[in-house]
């Protein structure tokens, strides 16, 4: 039977190779006959475009409050338009970040008050949480070094943060791992495309075939 109804989400940081998992795992549910909604966040609808242009230009001016709400925002566009119609018709999402990286950059890494990102994350998703979360964990000197590759040298407006900023990002993934371990399935990063991809299946077959 194809796995169906799923909501599995890609956390991280700067770097990790979260994409390129999603991509994969994408393949490998539609080979087994899935169907698939591939989803990143920001992004997914038209305001969610948008607004990853603002938030990730490093010239934008964003208080650290307006851009918790602005990915809040975006994420309850998301979830009414589009995760939660394609859920209900059966389809398996998958999303490259979701409401921890809020909790993680937002709360973590800018300091604002959890409970308010934990009230904004409730007003955007309701009763909606994943079914499985996959963090792949990197050290940051690491993943901004792989990103400032990737990118050619050019950081958006997070990965100028630098190494301190995305530290307490990943204290704040651990935390969040610690607080709700059912959820998450934890892998090093730092290693193979392919071996990684082959966990990611392997937990998803275990979990949901
Ligand atoms: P990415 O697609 O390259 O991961 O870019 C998204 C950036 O936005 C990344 O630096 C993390 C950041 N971000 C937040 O700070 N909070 C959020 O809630 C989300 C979804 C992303």
């Amino acid at each position: 039977m194809p796995i169906a109804g799923k909501l599995i989400t890609l956390e991280g940081g700067e770097g990790a190779g979260k994409s390129t998992q999603l991509t994969r795992l994408a393949e490998r549910l539609e080979a087994g006959g899935s169907r698939v909604l591939r989803l990143r966040e920001p992004g997914g609808t038209p305001l969610g475009e948008t607004m990853r242009d603002v938030l990730k230009r490093p010239g934008s001016v964003i208080a650290p409050e307006a851009e918790a709400l602005l990915f809040a925002a975006c994420r309850a566009q998301l979830v009414a338009e589009v995760i939660a119609p394609a859920l209900a018709a059966g389809a398996v999402v998958l999303c490259d970040r979701f409401i921890d990286s809020t909790v993680a950059y937002q709360s973590g890494g800018r300091g604002l008050d959890r409970a308010a990102i934990e009230a904004a994350n409730r007003l955007a998703c309701g009763a909606l949480r994943p079914h499985l979360t996959i963090l792949l964990d990197l050290d940051p000197s690491r993943g901004l070094g792989r990103a400032s590759l990737r990118d050619h040298g050019r950081s958006d407006r997070f990965e100028a943060l630098g190494e301190e900023f995305h530290r307490r990002v990943r204290a704040s993934y651990h935390a969040l791992v610690r607080e709700e371990p059912a959820r998450f399935r934890v892998l090093d990063a730092d290693r193979s495309p392919d071996l990684i991809s082959e966990e990611i299946w392997h937990e998803v077959q275990a979990r949901f075939a």
